[in-house]
């Protein structure tokens, strides 16, 4: 960048940064993308807030890797003396609880927060859910701005307002729909994600393909090698798509009473293979791949959906990578709790399954005993197409 007048460095900026709006009933706020925008939170976050500054919740983690680019521009931040600004929490998913945002509450508390406090939540999606809700329910409301640090989080949960937490009775069973007040998303983040957590991000960017982006899906088909080396003008490419087709949903329907629905393709069978496990063997995204898989097998088992682009859906996930195996788990045992899941009607799940790449179709119904043999004909079909990539 050398020997360029400073006009033409904003050109360069301005191409690079991209701005999202996200139009709801409950507020409006916008996604700024761009190599660069977490060094630009600071003063975002300085315009929201009032004198005392932004207040940072973050996991350790995290905040080791990103915090210094975070900060090193807000304005009177001083390393030495600002860590009451800062809350750090473990950001495991059994930290994902109530005890948890009770204590980052009563450390707003002795932080003297009040209502003009804007919070930035900035990790994955577990420091999102959990600042989101804390953001929610603090003083009955602040304002929070989502910098989000995983693939998941960039590309889902950091848009759209759901925020909660677990119960040990189940998964995100207390919460809120609350909107932030601006979300910043940096590629660059990703530098230092862990390989598996990039790739369970990048089973939800082939979820936004399958429900309603067939050309994102021939791009992903064919520049998978540029994307799991996290090319960055291929990330380019992808994050601010999926940013936008979540903006267009949550647009339409806040509170997944209609159209949001098909944004859970791939989560009836995940979110039933993860509490099957307790939790403990998939990421979420590599739950919702083998959950992706399973309702295409049932969109061709009800003649809803061609073999040709069912053999794509299953290929392009097995070319992603490897996936913790689901022989472990019985086939009754995920019938079982799918007819149990919040969001069945009267023990029966609503599925979203694909008509073709980039149209779903939700609300379908499907017998348990074709759920059952789907689910048991998962290994096979998905170490075949691992032996095609
Ligand atoms: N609210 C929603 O709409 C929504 C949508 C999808 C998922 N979720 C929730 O999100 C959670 C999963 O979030 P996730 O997949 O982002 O994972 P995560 O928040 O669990 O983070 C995964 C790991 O990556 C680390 N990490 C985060 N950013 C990093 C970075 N840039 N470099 C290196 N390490 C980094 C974290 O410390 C953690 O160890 C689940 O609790 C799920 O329920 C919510
Ligand atoms: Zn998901």
């Amino acid at each position: 960048l050398l020997g360029r007048s400073s006009l033409e460095l904003c050109y360069i900026f301005a191409a690079t940064m991209q701005k999202i709006f996200v139009r709801t009933a409950s507020g409006n706020y916008s996604v700024i993308y761009g190599r660069g925008a977490l060094r630009r939170a600071g003063a975002m976050a300085e315009r929201l807030a009032d004198s005392a500054g932004p207040l940072v919740l973050s996991s350790p983690r995290v905040w080791k890797l990103w915090g210094g680019s975070l900060t090193a521009r807000f304005p009177g931040w001083n390393p030495d003396s600002n860590w009451d600004r800062r809350i750090l929490f473990d950001d495991r998913e059994s930290s994902k609880r109530l005890a948890t945002v009770e204590g980052i509450c009563r450390q707003l508390a002795r932080a003297g927060a009040d209502r003009r406090t804007v919070l930035v939540a900035l990790g994955g999606g577990v420091v999102g859910d959990v600042a989101g809700f804390v953001a929610a329910t603090y003083l009955r409301g602040v304002r929070v701005v989502h910098v989000p640090t995983t693939l998941v989080a960039q590309v889902d949960s950091a848009i759209g307002g759901k925020t909660g937490v677990n119960l040990p009775e189940g998964k995100n069973l207390v919460g809120a729909f609350y909107q932030p007040c601006q979300v910043i998303v940096d590629p660059e983040v990703l530098r230092t994600l862990p390989a598996r957590q990039f790739r369970a991000g990048l089973y939800e960017v082939i979820k936004y393909a399958v429900i309603g982006d067939a050309a994102l899906f021939e791009f992903l088909e064919r520049r998978l090698g540029n994307v799991l080396r996290r090319d960055p003008a291929t990330l380019d490419y992808i994050v601010p798509r999926c940013i936008r087709a979540k903006a267009a949903v949550v647009r339409q329907d806040e509170r997944e009473g209609g159209v949001r629905q098909i944004l859970n393709f791939g989560h009836t069978f995940g979110h039933a293979l993860e509490s099957a496990t307790r939790y403990r063997c998939f990421l979420h995204g590599e739950a919702v791949a083998w959950g992706m898989m399973g309702a295409t097998l049932l969109a061709v088992a009800a003649g809803r959906l061609d073999f040709e682009d069912a053999v794509r859906i299953l290929h392009l996930a097995a070319r992603v990578g490897p996936l913790p195996p689901v022989d472990g788990v019985r086939g009754d045992r995920i019938v079982e709790i799918i007819r149990g899941d919040k969001k069945s009607r009267e023990g029966h799940a609503q599925w979203v399954l694909p008509r073709k790449i980039g149209v779903v179709e939700r609300g379908i119904e499907v017998p348990d005993a074709v759920v059952r043999k789907a689910f048991v004909e998962l290994p096979r079909l998905f170490a075949a197409a691992r032996g095609r990539s």
